[in-house]
């Protein structure tokens, strides 16, 4: 597969130059609240067609919302969505679906007692003609060749990281035109998530754009053109991912930045010690990454 080097779509794409580019998915100035907690402030952001963009920021900065958003799975309180163009700001999630954004399928969403095979033939039975079937096969296994050795295998005996893959090989049906993926890695063995990234790059490859929440910082900004620091629910900084750890550290070195680091450890980005703390009354400003309030769900992951 042809990796794209970090960087290179951002300089061939740069968001908002119009043209084949344009962005698969654009958020402008979108808030976004729940009841009365305000989780998102004016974020502002593109995803370039074909391009993947990291999203990043501590817990609870608001990446899971974005990606909910994008998905149309949170309603936007104010500002404006766009999907190809075309204005999805209140759509409903299955028609923001039609329009080709996909999530990433939470939990693994297979039949346990059916082989690898059967659930890929399955899944793609019911979305493609029958001759086009062992395209997609062809596709699923090229994207994730562990599922090509055990497609004889049953599924419900692969382990976590392999279930995980037979889901994500499941939208090579008909690969969207954004998939969002939030924190697709979380506990799995290096190993796996090895695999997993190579089969994100096997979907771009096919035209699809990503828009990733990973906590694995390094790993996300490896594969990514372009980056999207998120603090306190508003953007922090946004550009090229060759550019995104020098912004960290100079957020970090001036102090005003806490709780994310670079290292490879499964929790690279962590939860700020700072207490519970009440809603937030004010937009943050470009610099003010630190003093996160610790997350109040597990809907996310
Ligand atoms: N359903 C909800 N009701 C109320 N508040 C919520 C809800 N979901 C998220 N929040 C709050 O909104 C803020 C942003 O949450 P979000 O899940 O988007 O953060 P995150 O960046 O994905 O965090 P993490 O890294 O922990 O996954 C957090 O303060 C969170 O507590
Ligand atoms: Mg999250």
């Amino acid at each position: 597969m042809s990796a794209l080097a970090p960087g290179a779509a951002s300089a061939a794409w740069p968001p908002g130059t119009g043209g084949a580019r344009d962005p698969v998915l654009s958020f402008e100035h979108v808030n976004v609240s729940y009841g009365t907690y305000r989780a998102l402030f004016d974020v502002s952001l593109t995803v370039p067609t074909g391009g993947i963009v990291a999203l990043v920021g501590s817990n609870g900065a608001g990446k899971s919302t974005v990606a909910r958003v994008a998905s149309g799975l949170v309603p936007i309180t104010d500002g404006a969505m766009r999907v190809d163009g075309v204005d999805a700001t209140r759509m409903p999630a299955y028609r923001i679906a039609r329009l080709g954004v996909a999530q990433v399928p939470e939990g693994r969403g297979i039949f346990s007692t059916l082989s690898v095979e059967e659930n890929l033939v399955l899944s793609f039975g019911r979305k493609l003609p029958k001759r086009d079937v062992r395209q997609a096969l062809d596709r699923a296994y090229g994207a994730f060749a562990v599922l090509g050795q055990r497609r004889r295998q049953q599924a419900g005996t692969l382990s976590g990281g392999q279930q995980r893959m037979l889901s994500l090989a499941k939208i090579l049906a008909v690969p969207p035109r954004l998939l969002v993926a939030d924190e697709l890695s979380l506990g799995l063995a290096p190993v796996v998530i090895d695999a997993v990234y190579e089969g994100l790059l096997a979907i771009r490859d096919q035209g699809c754009a990503l828009l990733v929440v990973e906590q694995q910082i390094d790993r996300v900004l490896a594969i990514a053109d372009r980056a999207v620091l998120l603090a306190k629910g508003a953007v922090a900084w946004e550009g090229p991912s060759t550019e995104a750890e020098a912004a960290m550290e100079r957020l970090l070195a001036s102090g005003s930045m806490t709780g994310v680091s670079m290292t490879t450890a499964p929790s690279a980005v962590v939860a700020s010690a700072t207490p519970a703390t009440p809603p937030r009354s004010a937009p943050s400003t470009p610099s003010a990454l630190n003093d996160l309030p610790p997350p109040l769900h597990p809907l996310a992951e």
